[in-house]
């Protein structure tokens, strides 16, 4: 983060979009009475009062749930910035997620539900995830693996995925997800820093009436990945593959679990083991292993549902996110399970076969609580207001974003449109790195269109200058985090010293630093503008500008790279990258055609590019460093700050 410089013309730019937008933004929405009647947090400043001693409060929430043996200390600092949660507490999450509930009234309850774009669907009660997941978590064993021991998965978001998630947890086995739009070498780049011994991968994936095939990623990048003994296919969208036929190497899924037996007794795990490892994009090129671990993660993804989305027996949960984020792992697995309500998994775009696709599943189930992207809802806009009104969405009650800003019109237009002025929207902030949701409204919460409120309550967080100075109301700065959170990472995998250095020493005064620009307005709601370091924020999926670059360097025509983000109306932002070519290539519509396809070969169709420009020269500071602001500035028509330390 560029914060020893001078000014930063992003965080500037930010402040006049927030200057306007808060002009303009006079709109409060206070609770409807139907909706506070029931909720759980029934006083928000009582609740948030109460949060303020953070040791009593997330105590007191963590009692909703089993431990084989109670924790001696909730929160240990001694090793800051190495936090504990309920330290020597034992538990499973897994267990928690399901067994817990087999011994209740939710034993025959749907716990799962599988739709996809073409229609299918699968429902999975609690009492057959639970044989399920011991049955693989039996195989897994079969197969040699042991607590603590990495399991990579590049699955769709299917019922094999969640059962995968929970049987590894139910070992103690870490689970690695990656994203199944990720390319060979992310995947493998993900495996191997893991040193994943198994990979659980399926033939193939539905996308836009399309099969993609995730096999034919596998095998190459197994071959690149000396720790995989074992790759587990799930037959799951039936397009024709070819397994190894070394034996034992790759085994079908519902081969290797057929006759296992269907109990398997849960690990007896330390609150702070870990439970996954989730790769995620920082400012350099190398992605950040988040880790995570089981107390602290359970209760509070859990707390954070129930409170937010005032979950209760009788709903049907849809977070739309993929399971390879961490939005799905603690929102679309975890937290719903926990808490032993419904929760639908999707498999599909947003607008296929129709526009329509998100509200006729909401029709046909009867969807109760919604939570998606500001980028899906910008997209969807799109299309009209018809499309959302052919559909009955009277089911619904209360709607959610995340994954970046939303701006006051698609709040309306959600607010409107899909929920008819009847549903709270739940804006709510929060990162791979912290877990669970971190600022947010509560359903009696007063609204504001593009603020996601305040920190919620056990959270404390404010804004900043770069020396730690809190900054006045109205005016921008850096957002921290001020006192520990049970769902905080724990460390960045095998790497501590980075995850010092990236989240506890950018701001002086050992506060959490996200890398967030925000501003906090007189009523101490939050705004949040966006990143303050270099990385995008495409369609709501995080990328390191550096990634991007090493992707076009590695095409034999780039000889440099410099990428930044380009703002744009559905997306956010994409890719503008300024090249330089090598000697004898010549910069025509069709290298630009390649390079495009190039970049997404190598990162997915995650990476966007909306432009490519060719240039002579990059702007570098003195080290040899691109300085990516300055030409972010000129991108931006503003004026680029301190530009001293600039040579070219
Ligand atoms: C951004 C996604 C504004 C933010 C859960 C953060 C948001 C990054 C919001 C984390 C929101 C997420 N309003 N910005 N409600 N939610 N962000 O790790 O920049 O993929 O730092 O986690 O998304 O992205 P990540």
């Amino acid at each position: 983060m560029e914060t020893k410089q001078g000014k930063n013309p992003e965080m500037e730019r930010k402040q006049q979009d927030v200057t306007s937008v808060l002009l303009r933004e006079e709109r409060l929405f206070k609770p409807r009475k139907e909706v506070a009647d029931i909720a759980y947090v029934k006083d928000w400043e009582a609740e948030l009062a109460a949060g303020n001693d953070i040791e009593a409060y997330w105590a007191n929430k963590a009692q909703q749930f089993e431990w084989f043996a109670p924790w001696t200390q909730t929160l240990d600092t001694s090793e800051a910035p190495f936090y504990k949660w309920f330290v020597g507490g034992k538990t499973n999450i897994a267990y928690n997620a399901v067994d817990r509930h087999v011994r209740t009234g939710r034993r025959y309850k749907l716990a799962l539900l599988y739709v996809n774009e073409r229609g299918d669907e699968r429902k999975v009660t609690y009492y057959e995830l639970y044989r399920e997941v011991n049955k693989a978590a039996n195989a897994l064993k079969k197969l040699g693996v042991k607590k603590g021991d990495r399991v990579a998965l590049y699955l769709p978001p299917c019922v094999e995925s969640v059962v995968s998630m929970l049987a590894c947890a139910k070992i103690g086995a870490v689970h690695n997800v990656v994203y199944a739009g990720f390319s060979v070498h992310a995947l493998a780049e993900r495996i191997n820093d893991a040193e994943a011994k198994v990979l659980i991968t399926a033939d193939g994936t539905f996308r836009r009436g399309q099969v993609i095939d995730l096999k034919a990623v596998s095998d190459e990048a197994v071959s690149s990945c000396p720790s995989v003994e074992t790759t587990i296919v799930v037959k799951h969208a039936g397009n024709p593959i070819t397994m190894s036929d070394l034996s034992g190497k790759e085994v079908f899924f519902h081969t290797l679990v057929e006759g296992e037996p269907s109990e398997c007794r849960a690990e007896r795990m330390d609150a702070e083991d870990m439970l996954y490892i989730l790769y995620t994009s920082g400012s350099t090129g190398k992605p950040k292993g988040v880790v995570h671990t089981t107390g602290g993660y359970m209760v509070e993804t859990a707390t954070t549902l129930k409170d937010v989305f005032d979950i209760h027996d009788d709903d049907l949960w849809w977070c739309t996110a993929d399971i390879g984020w961490v939005t799905g792992h603690s929102y679309i697995v975890y937290a719903p399970l926990l808490l032993g309500t419904s929760t639908l998994v999707y498999e599909g775009a947003p607008d296929y076969p129709q526009p329509d696709a998100l509200w006729s599943i909401v029709e046909r189930y009867g969807v109760t609580k919604f939570y998606t992207a500001p980028t899906a809802i910008r997209h969807l806009m799109r299309f009209g207001d018809k499309w959302p009104q052919c559909r009955d969405l009277r089911s619904l009650r209360i709607l959610g974003t995340v994954g970046e800003p939303i701006n006051p019109e698609a709040w309306m237009w959600y607010y409107k449109h899909v929920g008819n002025e009847r549903c709270p929207i739940m804006d709510t902030w929060w990162q791979t790195e912290t877990g669970s949701f971190m600022i947010s409204p509560v359903p009696t919460a007063p609204l504001k269109p593009g603020s996601a409120t305040k920190p919620l309550p056990g959270i404390h967080a404010d804004v900043v200058d770069q020396d730690g100075k809190l900054v006045p109301p109205g005016k921008g700065g850096f957002l921290i985090i001020t006192t520990p959170w049970p769902s905080m990472l724990r460390t960045l995998y095998k790497d501590p010293e980075r995850y010092v250095k990236t989240y506890w020493e950018v701001i002086p005064g050992g506060v959490y630093c996200p890398g967030d620009i925000a501003r906090k307005d007189e009523d101490g709601y939050l705004w949040i503008q966006g990143r303050a370091d270099d990385v995008l924020k495409i369609a709501g999926h995080r990328i390191g500008t550096s990634e991007v670059e090493s992707a076009f360097v590695s095409h034999a025509a780039v000889s440099e790279a410099a990428v930044i983000g380009k703002p744009d109306p559905i997306r956010n932002e994409v890719i503008k990258a300024f090249l330089i070519l090598k000697e004898g290539r010549t910069g025509d519509a069709h290298l630009v055609e390649e390079l495009k396809k190039h970049v997404r070969h190598e990162l997915g169709p995650v990476a966007v590019v909306g432009e490519i420009v060719f240039v002579q020269s990059l702007p570098k500071t003195r080290s040899g460093k691109i300085m990516r602001r300055v030409l972010k500035a000129r991108e931006l028509g503003i004026d680029a700050g301190d530009l001293t330390t600039l040579v070219e």
